[in-house]
């Protein structure tokens, strides 16, 4: 009998680590040096309406590495090791003009087909402001879910701009 509640505890164990392993952060590393990767377009969102406006609202720039260069400017799909960039800043406006603020936060998408197997091979992560501190505590599946609606665009909802 005591065997029986000692198994079935153990197998509690085991099944809350292995349900907290799978909401750990996504490993994406802080892309170091993205702002000499190539320009692929910039969106103002400035707009309450606008469905993107939280947490998005701004100015934001996106880049990608070398790596996932051609299969943007093709419409996808990426190839491993692409990694895109969305870099997000406040917008503030200054005698007419729409400026560049203080930044909000980067996202991350980094291909890898194997790793990320479960949110479409892509990793999804964020790092606020000009820190490299993650702010992404489900592991981004929310990231996931949003760009679930561009699956057949391997999951890119941007196009490179010529
Ligand atoms: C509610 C939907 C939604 C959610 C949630 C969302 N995104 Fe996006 N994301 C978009 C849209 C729409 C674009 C395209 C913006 C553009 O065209 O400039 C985009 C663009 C991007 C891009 C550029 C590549 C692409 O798909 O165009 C990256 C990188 C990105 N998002 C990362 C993230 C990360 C990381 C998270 C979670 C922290 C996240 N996104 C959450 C809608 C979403």
């Amino acid at each position: 009998m005591k065997k029986v509640l000692f198994i079935s505890l153990l197998s509690v164990v085991l099944l809350s680590a292995s349900l907290s392993l799978a909401q750990e952060k996504a490993k994406v590393a802080y892309p170091v040096g993205y702002r000499d990767w190539p320009h692929v377009k910039s969106m103002l969102i400035h707009d309450p309406k606008h469905p993107l406006y939280n947490p998005f609202s701004g100015l934001h720039h996106i880049y990608v590495n070398k790596k996932g260069l051609e299969a943007y400017k093709k419409g996808g799909p990426s190839p491993d090791g692409t990694i895109i960039v969305f870099d997000l800043l406040e917008a503030t406006v200054d005698q007419g003009a729409y400026v560049e603020g203080a930044r909000k936060f980067i996202g991350v998408m980094q291909k890898d087909s194997k790793k990320f197997k479960e949110t479409g091979g892509w990793g999804f992560d964020a790092f606020e402001k000009d820190t490299k501190n993650s702010f992404v505590k489900d592991g981004g599946k929310g990231c996931y879910n949003c760009h679930l609606g561009q699956k057949d665009k391997d999951y890119v909802f941007s196009k490179y701009r010529p």
